[in-house]
Formats: C-alpha cells, sequence, structure tokens
C-alpha cells in the first residue's frame, strides 16, 4: 500500500502539476475531465487524505458533513472559497486553503477586456465580421465609449482590484475605490478611497465587481444601486456572478440606463440567465479570469504546496479555514 498521502483531483490539471501530484501523492486523478456530481465525489473520497478541488464542485455543509473521516484538508484550485461551506469545514477540522496572488495579473487582463470588449462593442463588432454582414462603414457605425480619461470605480481592493487599478491607470482613468478598509497610501497610488459604496457609485463611469462573493456581497449590484451610477455607465464582473442581482442589470442593459456591460462570471453558471445572450450590448466570456498557462500552472503549484506544507506538519500559506 502506497504511504504517500491519496488526493482526490476533482478536474484535469495541467500536465506540470498533474506531473508533480503523481511524484509526491497517490492522486486520484479525473482524466476524463467530467465533472462530479456529489456522491460521485464523495465516493471517490473514501480512504483519501486530501482533495484537490476547483469552483465546480460546490462543497456545501451537507457534502462535507458525509465526508469520510480520513479527509483532513481540502487544497482549493481557486482563489474564490464561496464554493466551500468553510463554517462546515471548520466544524470537521477541515483545513481549507485557497490559491491568492497567482491569478491577479490573468484576471486583471480579463477585467480590461471586459471594459474594453463593452465599451467599444466588441461582441457586436465580431458579430458582423464573422457573420458577413458587415456593409458599410460611416461615422455613426460601431460607435462606442472611449475608456481614456474616464472614472473607474473598484468595488473590492484586494489583490485583483489593485492590480485593474494599475492598469487603468495606463488608460489615464481615474480611479476611485471601495473597499473594508482604506490601503495604505503607496498601495492607494492615488486612487480615490470611498467607505461608504453607495457614495463612490455616482462617480463612476465603470464599476468593476472584484470582491469575493460572501453572504454580505450577495447581489451587491441590485436595482437602487444601479440607479446611483451615472446614464450611460459601464459594468465590469470578474468575480462572482453572486454580486450581481441579473434582474436589475438586465433591465438597465435592455433600457440603455446603462450602456453595456462586459461579463466573465454568472450566477448559475454555466446555465446563465438566457436574457443576457439577447443583449447586443452585453459583453460575455465564459469564467476565463485565471485561464492562462502560466497562472493555471502556478495555482496548481500553489495548490500543491499547500498540500505539501500540511502534510509537513506546517500551517499552509493559503489557509482560510
Ligand atoms: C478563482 O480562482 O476563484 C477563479 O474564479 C477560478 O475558479
Amino acid at each position: 500500500m502506497s504511504e504517500k498521502p491519496v488526493v482526490v483531483v476533482t478536474r484535469r490539471l495541467p500536465d506540470a502539476v498533474e506531473d508533480r501530484l503523481r511524484r509526491d501523492y497517490d492522486p486520484r486523478l479525473n482524466p476524463d475531465d467530467r465533472l462530479f456530481a456529489a456522491e460521485t465525489l464523495l465516493a471517490l473520497c473514501e480512504g483519501a487524505d486530501a482533495i484537490l478541488p476547483c469552483h465546480t464542485e460546490k462543497l456545501s455543509a451537507k457534502v462535507i458533513a458525509a465526508l469520510p473521516d480520513t479527509v483532513r484538508v481540502i487544497a482549493n484550485f481557486s482563489v474564490g472559497v464561496d464554493h466551500v461551506d468553510l463554517a462546515a469545514a471548520r466544524d470537521r477540522g477541515i483545513v481549507v486553503t485557497n490559491t491568492p496572488d497567482v491569478l491577479s495579473d490573468a484576471t486583471a487582463e480579463i477585467a480590461m477586456m471586459c471594459m474594453l470588449g463593452a465599451a467599444r462593442r466588441a461582441s457586436e463588432g465580431e458579430h458582423l465580421v464573422r457573420s458577413a454582414e458587415w456593409r458599410d462603414w460611416s461615422p455613426a457605425f460601431m460607435v462606442g465609449i472611449q475608456v481614456t480619461g474616464k472614472r473607474l470605480g473598484i468595488v473590492g481592493m484586494g489583490r485583483v482590484g489593485q492590480v485593474v487599478a494599475r492598469r487603468a491607470r495606463g488608460f489615464d482613468m481615474v480611479v476611485h475605490y471601495h473597499n473594508r478598509h482604506r490601503l495604505d497610501r503607496e498601495l492607494e497610488a492615488g486612487a480615490i478611497f470611498h467607505a461608504d459604496l453607495d457614495d463612490m457609485l455616482p462617480r463612476c463611469d465603470v464599476l468593476s465587481l472584484n470582491c469575493p462573493a460572501t453572504p454580505e456581497t450577495a447581489g451587491l449590484l441590485n436595482a437602487e444601486r444601479i440607479a446611483r451610477l451615472p446614464d450611460g455607465a459601464i459594468v465590469i464582473n470578474t468575480a462572482r456572478g453572486a454580486l450581481v442581482d441579473d434582474d436589475a442589470l438586465i433591465a438597465a442593459l435592455r433600457t440603455g440606463r446603462l450602456f453595456a456591460a462586459g461579463l466573465d462570471v454568472y450566477n448559475n453558471e454555466p446555465d446563465i440567465d438566457p436574457r443576457y445572450r439577447e443583449l447586443t450590448n452585453a459583453f460575455l466570456l465564459p469564467h476565463i479570469g485565471s485561464a492562462t498557462r502560466e497562472t493555471r500552472d502556478a495555482m496548481g503549484f500553489r495548490a500543491l504546496d499547500n498540500l505539501d506544507a500540511f502534510f509537513a506538519g506546517r500551517e499552509p500559506r493559503d489557509r482560510v479555514a
């Protein structure tokens, strides 16, 4: 029998990460990259020491309660941990880790892409070219909004939010932010802090959501808050769909109250609210914020570093529960 810890790996991981897993652990891999139902996952966990899941596996209180006693650590391949019931894990003495830092650049790139895609009507433009429906050019054709020099409001000035701010400064944007705590001057780099989100909203030509999904932030962007944004504002979400009240956002996009939205994340992925698909002013991506070769490798190695620390009896650096 192997003496290496047994790790259930819920999704196909980059080759280099799976190689290291095979070297240092006894991994139960998922070469077909199937999405496991809770029962399948629980069956796979029999006799396992650890789980290495993604945000696609919902580790609810019920699932965590049903895990075998052998499972002592959940090392997520994600920075977001809203798919894990942390209180339930704590109750069972299961350590939980995530993968911060390593995906901030990649996610900020996608935030900028969402911003530009929404402001410059990239979905409509691409459709015109691909469908051979592009007929003409005129000064009135495909007119969007220039983001250069505009005001950007960032909700959640953590690691990703700070990189978005830096990238936005490259577009001469004036950065405002709302965060639980004010950053120190150096990190703030001239960004304007708003202790109250509602005070910031009227100052945002573009609003970027970059905070975690928690019970406190659920539905944060609702009809009242959208009403506080300037007419023709743009909303970007690269954090979690749960931050948005879909009815309110869709209504504001339909009426043109908002100019556009750039979304990488949604409620109920991948079965998103179908009304988004009909909106020409929505630039839509399939949750690819961290999807670069560099970042996916780094996320896997970071999850393994956390497992290594745990099994060596050290405190994992990214422990969240
Ligand atoms: C994250 O790491 O939270 C990304 O959204 C992918 O899960």
